[in-house]
C-alpha cells in the first residue's frame, strides 16, 4: 500500500501534534492533572515516552493555532480528522480537548490517528479519529507494528479490548499483544490475523460484555481457520486492574499457565445451562461438535473431546463419533 502525497501530509501532521501533545502533558502545567492521573494508574513515564501519550488541552483552538502557526492547512487537517467543523459558519475548532491522547500507527508504523480518553468524566469515555483515507477501523490493529515480531516468533497474537490495556501490558514480558478498534472484527482483520499467526488468543475484560464478545468473536475467528484460544481474567478486571493489583510476574504467569481452547471455554459456558435442561444439554452438545469440525489438530480434538465428556458426563467415544467431518481448510 503507497502513501500519495496528501496521505503523507496527514501523517506529519499527525507526527507534528503527537509530539506537541506530549510535550504538553510531560513539561507543562496544562499536563500536570493528566500526568498525574496517569502514574496513579500505574504508567510509568517510560512507558509514556516510548507511546508518545500526550494531553489536548483544555482549549477551543489549541490544536487549530498549532497546525495554523506550522503552515499546515485547515482544510486537511479537517479531513484528517484532528479538527472539527462548524458547517454554517464554515469555521474550525479543535475535536479533542481534555484528553489524553493515545497516537495510533498503523501497520507500517506511521501516525494514523488517535484514542482520546477523557480527563474530565465528560462522555464519551473514548472518542476516536473518524474514518479518513488514512484511518480505517476495519484495517487497523492497534499496536500491530511493535508486536509483529514477538508474534511471528510466539506464533501467537493476543488479542485484547483496551488500548490502555495493551499500553499496560507492554510494561511486562508479553509483547504480542494488539488491539482492534472498537469490537467489530471484519474480514480484513481475519485475514491480517490469519497471515501473522496461526493461534489467536482472546484476552477481554472480566464481565459481560468481554465474555460475549469472546463467545462471538472467537466463533467467527475459529470458523475462519484460526486456533482460537481463551484467558479468562477473575470478575470485573481488565488486563490492566490484574497487572496493576497483581503485578507484572502474576500476568506473565497467567499468559504463559491459563489458555482454553475456545471450545474448551464455551463448553464450561454452557455447562451450567445444560444440565438441568435436557433439551438445552442436546443443542449445547451439537454446537460443540459443530464447532469440533474446525479443529484440525489431532492432539487438540482428542483433548477437547476428553474435556467435553468428562464435563458433560458422557461416553468420549460416542462424543467423538458425533463430530461431523473436518471442514476443508479455508483461506
Ligand atoms: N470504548 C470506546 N468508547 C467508549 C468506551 C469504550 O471506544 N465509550 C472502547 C475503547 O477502545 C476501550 C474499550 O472499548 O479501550 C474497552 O472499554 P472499557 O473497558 O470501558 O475501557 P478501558 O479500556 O478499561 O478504559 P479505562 O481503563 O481507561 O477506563
Ligand atoms: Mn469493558
Ligand atoms: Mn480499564
Ligand atoms: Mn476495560
Ligand atoms: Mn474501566
Amino acid at each position: 500500500s503507497n502513501v500519495d502525497d496528501n496521505e503523507m501530509q496527514f501523517i506529519k501532521m499527525h507526527e507534528y501534534l503527537t509530539d506537541l501533545y506530549h510535550h504538553v502533558l510531560m513539561h507543562t502545567k496544562e499536563g500536570e492533572t493528566a500526568l498525574e492521573y496517569l502514574e496513579d494508574r500505574g504508567f510509568t513515564p517510560e512507558i509514556i515516552r516510548r507511546e508518545k501519550i500526550g494531553i489536548a488541552p483544555s482549549m477551543k483552538d489549541f490544536t487549530k493555532n498549532a497546525l495554523t502557526e506550522k503552515g499546515f492547512s485547515l482544510e486537511m487537517a479537517y479531513q484528517a480528522g484532528l479538527i472539527s467543523r462548524n458547517e454554517e459558519a464554515f469555521t474550525y475548532y479543535d475535536r479533542f480537548s481534555s484528553r489524553i491522547m493515545i497516537p495510533i500507527l498503523n501497520h507500517q508504523g506511521y501516525n494514523v490517528g488517535y484514542t482520546a480518553r477523557s480527563l474530565d468524566g465528560r462522555e464519551p469515555k473514548y472518542l476516536n479519529t473518524p474514518e479518513t483515507a488514512i484511518f480505517q477501523k476495519r484495517r487497523l490493529l492497534y499496536n500491530l507494528n511493535d508486536a509483529r515480531k514477538a508474534i511471528r516468533s510466539h506464533d501467537e497474537v493476543i488479542l485484547m479490548e483496551g488500548h490502555l490495556d495493551i499500553v499496560k501490558v507492554k510494561m511486562t514480558a508479553v509483547q504480542n499483544v494488539v488491539g482492534l478498534m472498537g469490537t467489530a472484527l471484519s474480514d480484513e482483520h481475519i485475514r491480517m490475523l490469519h497471515r501473522l499467526a496461526s493461534n489467536v488468543t482472546l484476552m477481554f475484560d472480566g464481565d459481560g460484555a468481554g465474555q460475549n464478545a469472546q463467545l462471538s468473536l472467537g466463533e467467527t475467528l475459529l470458523e475462519a481457520g484460526l486456533d482460537v484460544f481463551i484467558i479468562s481474567l477473575p470478575k470485573g478486571m481488565d488486563p490492566d486492574e490484574y497487572i496493576e493489583q497483581k503485578g507484572c510476574e502474576a500476568f506473565e504467569d497467567l499468559v504463559r499457565s491459563e489458555k482454553r481452547h475456545y471450545i474448551h471455554f464455551k463448553a464450561e459456558h454452557l455447562l451450567e445451562e445444560s444440565m438441568n435442561n435436557d433439551m438445552a444439554f442436546s443443542t449445547n452438545l451439537k454446537t460443540l461438535t459443530g464447532h469440533m469440525k474446525f479443529v484440525k489438530d489431532e492432539v487438540i480434538r482428542e483433548r477437547l473431546i476428553q474435556h467435553i465428556s468428562q464435563l458433560y458426563k458422557i461416553d468420549a467415544k460416542s462424543l467423538g463419533q458425533n463430530i461431523p467431518a473436518p471442514a476443508k481448510k479455508s483461506n
